[in-house]
């Protein structure tokens, strides 16, 4: 197993390019699978573990997919297989992506349940509710959700969510953008991965209005055409490194990335104190002396990500007073709590909030990942700290994260990659 070392303390500096967004990057590929003749080119896809489960999944559908230097083909003209099975839905919860797809397209699909979470329970109910609102039965079978279009074909409806999910507006609209007639989709999510997959799938000749509101029309098509896509930035990524600069009090140039995906984010580093400059498609942050103690909520696009939650509570163990950092989205992401208190971060929790007290001095330690975004804060944690910190189960960062290690060393962090051995049975990969 890979463990990443690093010894804190370095302010980061120079210039570093952000890689294309994983979780934009797995919608669309789910959407490849709609058009049923020609290739899918999608550009800018990061190497990362997630790409790769994603990309085997298709295969075993059935699609042809190629992977080379960021650039996926996938042609789904010979999709045969409808399942999705649990070997890789458990790796990985947007393997459900494939939902709406495979049933708008051939009107059925059996895709495993996904089932527990590193950050608490994570259900599908309104992936399921959507799709039987469009005219498919649902059962369930030995942990599969096995879904049937009841007239072959599914039929446009009203869609209605009760909160804001970002994989069930996805499946939403790749499962109506194929039906009979028109679908209406309200509290839909206007995360920008959405409105990237809305907008490939215009391309592709979708009829949709609406695209980047909460409110979504679409006059289903009888067929969608293969097109060649760019995908957009990682705004986490972008967000983590940039928070990278500031606990290390440095100051750093990222490229390739795109600022108003990121507003609310960028807003809350310049409350903490930082410098931020916006270029064409560049930021640049440049960080105080002192950090002022910020506090944030997670809730969905436009507002602070949850993605970004456990990050930010990093950064504020290094400010000058109190923060207050709440996740509305997901109640019990907080596993990085108490490893972020192991390098002498004072943090309590209250329920589905976060009480950050700077502390003057991180100090190394041996820390374990849990998820994804949780090893990310850790490594921030590492970077700020004296002396030696040892991220332990790196793979979970790996998921999401193209080649981090090389990134922060190339902004001057001392930080390696090595193996070790582990006599425990690893945890489950968590899901984001
Ligand atoms: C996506 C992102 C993930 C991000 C999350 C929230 C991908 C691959 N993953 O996950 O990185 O953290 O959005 O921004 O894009 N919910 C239900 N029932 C459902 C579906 C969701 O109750 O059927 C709840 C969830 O438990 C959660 C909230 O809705 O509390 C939002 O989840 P959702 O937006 O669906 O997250 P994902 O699409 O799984």
């Amino acid at each position: 197993m890979d463990k990443l070392v690093i010894h804190g303390g370095k302010p980061l500096s120079g210039e570093v390019e952000t890689s294309g967004s994983k979780n934009a990057a797995l919608a669309l590929m789910a959407a490849a699978l709609l058009p049923a003749s020609g290739k899918t080119v999608i550009h800018r896809v990061p190497d990362l573990r997630d790409v790769h489960t994603l990309a085997n999944l298709l295969r075993i559908i059935g699609a042809r997919v190629d992977y080379e230097d960021h650039t996926l083909t996938i042609s789904a003209a010979n999709v045969s297989h409808f399942e999705a099975p649990y070997e890789l839905v458990k790796k990985m919860r947007a393997s459900i992506y494939v939902l709406g797809p495979l049933l708008g397209r051939f009107g059925r699909a059996r895709v495993s349940l996904p089932g527990g979470c590193a950050f608490g329970p994570r259900p599908v109910d309104l992936h399921i509710e959507a799709m039987k609102q469009l005219g498919a039965s649902i059962e369930l079978d030995e942990g599969y959700i096995v879904a049937k279009a009841k007239r072959k074909r599914l039929v446009g409806t009203k869609i209605a969510f009760p909160l804001v999910s970002v994989g069930a507006t996805g499946n939403a609209l790749m499962a109506a953008v194929l039906a009979k007639g028109t679908t209406k989709i309200t509290n839909a999510a206007i995360e920008p991965e959405i409105t990237a997959l809305a907008r490939l799938l215009v391309k592709m000749g979708a009829k949709i209005d609406g695209i980047g509101t909460p409110t979504l029309e679409i006059e289903g098509v009888d067929e969608l055409y293969a097109v060649r896509e760019h995908n957009i930035s990682d705004r986490i990524e972008a967000a983590t490194l940039l928070a990278a600069a500031a606990i290390t009090h440095g100051s750093i140039t990222l490229t390739h990335v795109n600022a108003n995906d990121m507003k609310a984010v960028l807003k809350k580093f310049e409350s903490a104190g930082c410098h931020i400059t916006i270029g064409a498609d560049c930021i640049s942050l440049q960080a105080p002396d002192v950090l002022r103690p910020t506090h944030v909520e997670a809730k969905p696009y436009p507002k602070f990500p949850t993605d970004m939650q456990a990050q930010w509570s990093a950064l504020m163990t290094q400010a000058q007073g109190t923060s207050r950092i709440t996740d509305h989205v997901y109640f019990e992401r907080f596993k990085h709590i108490p490893e972020l208190n192991r390098l002498g971060a004072e943090i309590e929790l209250k329920k589905n909030r976060a009480i950050v007290r700077g502390v003057k001095t991180l100090r190394g330690a041996k820390v374990m990942s849990t998820d994804l975004r949780a090893s990310a804060s850790l490594i921030l944690g590492g970077l700020a700290a004296k002396g030696k910190t040892e991220v332990l189960r790196v793979y979970h960062l790996d998921r999401g994260y193209e080649h981090i290690e090389q990134k922060l060393r190339k902004l001057g962090a001392h930080i390696r990659r090595e193996q070790y051995d582990e006599f425990s049975t690893p945890s489950p990969p968590d899901e984001e």
